[in-house]
């Protein structure tokens, strides 16, 4: 233990850190694919039902490893991000988590054979897609580098 020094921990910190984000980001990035799938399989709900769960459910575990970590990462990097862009992006994904519990709603009322429901299902499918985007494309400029 003694041979690791001040310096070389400091080092070890930041790399955790890269790590972490990194893993953050690869996860969001399969997940923003995914979505694109399922909404490609829109027509079949055999196919389609499961990949948004699938989406919504990665995606809600997601916002919790970054909020568990959150204020981990923020004491041990010490590095000021731009507020602005945060506050633009935490509230993105929180929007976004609402969005994915209306389509969750509508989604069993059309299984459940409502076919009134269809057309708000998909403007409400093409808004939680544009603010899970902007979600996305927002994260690049927060992440500590
Ligand atoms: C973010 C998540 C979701 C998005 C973006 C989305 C998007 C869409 C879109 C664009 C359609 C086509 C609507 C049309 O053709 O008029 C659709 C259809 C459908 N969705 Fe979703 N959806 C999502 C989640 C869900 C969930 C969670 C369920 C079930 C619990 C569900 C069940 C269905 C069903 C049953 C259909 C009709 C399929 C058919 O035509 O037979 N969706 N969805």
């Amino acid at each position: 233990m003694s041979n690791i020094n001040q310096c070389d921990r400091f080092r070890i910190v930041l790399y955790s850190i890269a790590m972490t984000q990194a893993a953050f980001q690869i996860q969001s990035t399969i997940i923003v694919l995914l979505m694109v799938i399922g909404i490609m399989l829109r027509s079949d709900k055999s196919k389609h039902v499961p990949m948004m769960s699938l989406v919504i459910a990665w995606d809600i575990l997601l916002v919790l490893q970054i909020e568990l970590t959150r204020s981990a990462i923020a004491k041990a990097s010490q590095v000021t991000t731009n507020p602005m862009i945060l506050n633009i992006h935490v509230t993105l994904a929180t929007t976004t988590i609402v969005f994915y519990l209306f389509m969750i709603y509508y989604g069993r009322k059309l299984l459940k054979g409502d076919l009134s429901i269809k057309t708000i299902h998909r403007r409400m499918g093409l808004a939680t897609f544009v603010l899970r985007m902007a979600t996305y494309i927002t994260s690049y400029f927060v992440v500590i580098r």
